[in-house]
């Protein structure tokens, strides 16, 4: 009797150990595929060549030591999450005001051309949502890229609202960039969290290659320091001068030869002295190695401001003869949230012909702050204040034609403008 009792609990004990397994597999199966990889911040940039790599960024707990990329060409996506080609990040830990964290960093390569992929981003186990980012064509016949000026806010909704809105207008974009001071205190990772937020769907689908303003200098003391968190979470080339690597590069898209300087030599002053003078000499190599029939540069202060007295006049002496030099085309700035472009200008003169001259355009603003100090100077030919709403901008390039629009916010169209290197005329 007391076998037969003995037996019966035993049964009864594996009977509830098959069910307890049973349940937790169908528990485990019926999980969907596991979103909680604690991935956020994904952000696409090229630290090498547009039509072949892909850099993708993100930020995790800093307990997350290990990440990796899962990607696999769109037509063959059902091979994700596990199945799918797979891209080892490089992890390094930021120390921030908010704590610690792990940046991973992962670029793709040998990638097709022209190719739309999907991917996401985890641990080896704990998967991203899948996103997807197109590759650039191996001839580039034409392309569009968005540009927006200082996003810096108390409430980055305006910076969201501008960003969401310009892509859903311009969902051919090929990549966007920010004229600095993309956050008011940069050295405040509180700012980057809502700044992040708000470009989510954008940043993650197609590249941002950005560049630092004076803000990105800030802590929340309000000292001075290098533009740490910037260069931390934008993986963009590395092919600047020394000391300011991401903070200072060049790349091409198409036949367009794009150049981010580094206006903030005050700020930096006590950490690289004679940043300028190194942008000089790094910039002269720079142009006169490219053979691209377009240049493009930015810079975060204005070379021509829009403001009484002088700001950015060491920038227009150090950059201005280059710039002339090897005839660029078209420089963007921010700094001063207003919208305008100079005439053509060439050796601090007006010239009478676009491809004469270089086209210096302030891009205004895609967040909350406005001035209402601003002039429109002698040398705008179209100056424009937006402290109604927020603007943005698009370039497209199309062979011999370049041509720039400015949007406010809600779409309607401020400026449209366009330089033509086979035509004769002025525009
Ligand atoms: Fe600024």
């Amino acid at each position: 009797m007391q076998k037969k009792k003995i037996y019966q609990s035993f049964l009864l004990v594996c009977f509830v150990a098959v069910l307890l397994v049973g349940f937790s597999s169908v528990l485990f199966q019926n999980q969907p595929v596991a979103t909680a990889s604690g991935a956020d911040h994904i952000t696409l940039t090229w630290a090498g060549d547009p039509r072949t790599t892909q850099t993708i960024t993100w930020r995790t707990e800093v307990t997350t030591a290990a990440g990796q990329v899962q990607y696999a060409e769109v037509t063959e996506s059902k091979l994700l999450p596990n199945a799918a080609k797979i891209a080892i990040a490089e992890v390094e830990q930021l120390f921030t005001n908010m704590g610690s964290m792990s940046i991973h960093s992962a670029t793709l390569t040998g990638l097709k051309p022209n190719t739309r992929y999907k991917y996401q981003v985890g641990d080896g186990s704990l998967w991203s949502e899948p996103r997807t980012f197109l590759t650039a064509p191996s001839k580039v016949s034409g392309f569009k890229f968005l540009v927006f000026g200082d996003s810096q806010s108390i409430n980055y909704n305006t910076w969201r609202a501008t960003v969401q809105q310009a892509y859903q207008a311009n969902p051919d974009a090929a990549f966007f960039t920010n004229v600095g001071d993309l956050v008011d205190v940069g050295q405040d990772y509180a700012q980057w969290n809502a700044w992040f937020d708000g470009s989510k769907g954008v940043i993650d689908t197609i590249s941002a290659m950005p560049l630092t303003g004076n803000h990105e200098n800030y802590t929340p003391e309000r000292k001075f320091s290098m533009p740490i968190f910037f260069t931390a979470q934008f993986k963009v080339p590395m092919n600047g001068p020394e000391n300011l690597k991401r903070q200072v590069y060049s790349f091409d898209y198409g036949d367009v030869h794009f150049i981010m300087l580094d206006s903030q030599a005050g700020e930096e002053a006590s950490f690289v002295p004679s940043m300028l003078e190194m942008q000089k000499t790094w910039l002269e190599k720079d142009l006169e190695n490219t053979t691209k029939k377009w240049k493009v540069v930015f810079s975060h202060r204005p070379l021509y401001n829009n403001k009484s007295g002088g700001e950015g006049e060491n920038v227009r002496r150090a950059f201005v003869p280059i710039l002339d030099k090897y005839q660029v085309d078209v420089v963007f700035t921010g700094h001063d949230h207003v919208y305008a472009r100079t005439y053509p200008l060439k050796n601090d003169g007006l010239v009478d012909k676009l491809t004469k001259g270089t086209v210096y355009v302030a891009t205004g603003r895609s967040g909350s702050k406005t001035y209402n100090d601003t002039i429109h100077k002698e040398w705008n030919e179209f100056f424009y204040n937006p402290v109604d709403e927020p603007n943005y901008i698009t370039v497209e390039v199309q062979g011999d034609v370049l041509g720039v629009k400015a949007y406010k916010q809600s779409g309607v169209q401020i400026d449209a403008w366009t330089i033509d290197k086979k035509a004769t005329g002025s525009k």
